[in-house]
């Protein structure tokens, strides 16, 4: 089978047909996503929150991302994988950016995303020069968040929105092949994904982009630690997992458990 590609996924803009994006990092949920007919995964550095428990996504090593991408690149049979590059993988040199990028490429990725506009513009550049495609993330960027000072909406006032408007099309000059938008008024995103070519994927960003995106283990409501508005749980796992642990340990206290169908003769 082979896999969904960069033109294929920028086409679905084209046709009219929303993008569907979930996070995943390890195989067995790369292959549930799979055959669920979800197309395209984001190895994302949230697994810094999600997997590794930490409160944000800093700490997040290329190492840490280069396992989960193997891992999940290698499991995934049709889906477009996109290794999301950590914090300080991109921003010191332009060299050391297009270097990481490539080793997510080594890692079986087809793409990389990396956070910022203006201050990344080179790198996007570069980085597509030499054959890398680059998804492009605005709005709230989470390896910022002691800039911004929380998670919260960005581009509220006309200035900060013209500034993100303004930076969404630099990343498309620059040769990305789409923007993720993050905690965005609609009406900005609106705009933003009527100038651009490229397809907007929205999380927090309204109905209105290319497509949406969203980390698994919150749409699957297994992480519960904090919900943002624009998570939607489409499953109660955490629920789930805790009634099945509680009643296993009531049966093997009880002794109801192994029964004879589980053991052998
Ligand atoms: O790290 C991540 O999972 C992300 C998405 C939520 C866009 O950046």
């Amino acid at each position: 089978m082979s896999h969904l590609t960069i033109p294929e996924f920028q086409q679905q803009k084209k046709q009219g047909k929303k993008i569907t994006v979930v996070t995943a990092y390890d195989a067995l949920f790369t292959r549930i996503v799979e055959q669920a007919g979800l197309e395209v995964i984001l190895v994302g550095d949230s697994l810094g929150m999600v997997v590794q428990g930490k409160t944000n996504t800093l700490s997040v090593t290329m190492e840490d991302m280069l396992y989960h991408t193997q891992i999940v690149a290698s499991a995934a049979q049709r889906a477009l994988v996109i290794g999301d590059m950590p914090f300080l993988s991109y921003q010191v040199s332009v060299e050391e950016a297009v270097r990481n990028a490539g080793r997510f490429l080594q890692a079986g990725a087809a793409a990389i995303k990396l956070e910022g506009g203006f201050s990344v513009v080179d790198r996007v550049e570069a980085m597509t020069r030499f054959g890398i495609p680059v998804m492009g993330h605005l709005g709230m960027t989470p390896q910022s968040v002691n800039q911004s000072g929380g998670y919260r909406v960005q581009g509220k006032d006309p200035s900060e929105a013209e500034k993100i408007l303004c930076e969404a099309k630099a990343l498309e000059e620059a040769g990305a092949f789409a923007v993720v938008l993050e905690c965005v008024p609609t009406s900005l995103a609106n705009t933003i994904t009527q100038e651009l070519s490229i397809p907007t994927i929205g999380i927090g960003a309204g109905k209105v982009c290319d497509g949406q995106v969203l980390v698994l283990y919150d749409l699957l409501g297994l992480f519960d630690d904090f919900v943002p508005k624009f998570v939607k749980p489409y499953a109660h796992l955490k629920a789930d997992a805790l009634q099945a642990l509680k009643r296993y340990k009531e049966e093997v206290e009880c002794g109801a458990f192994p029964s004879d169908a589980e053991s052998y003769q």
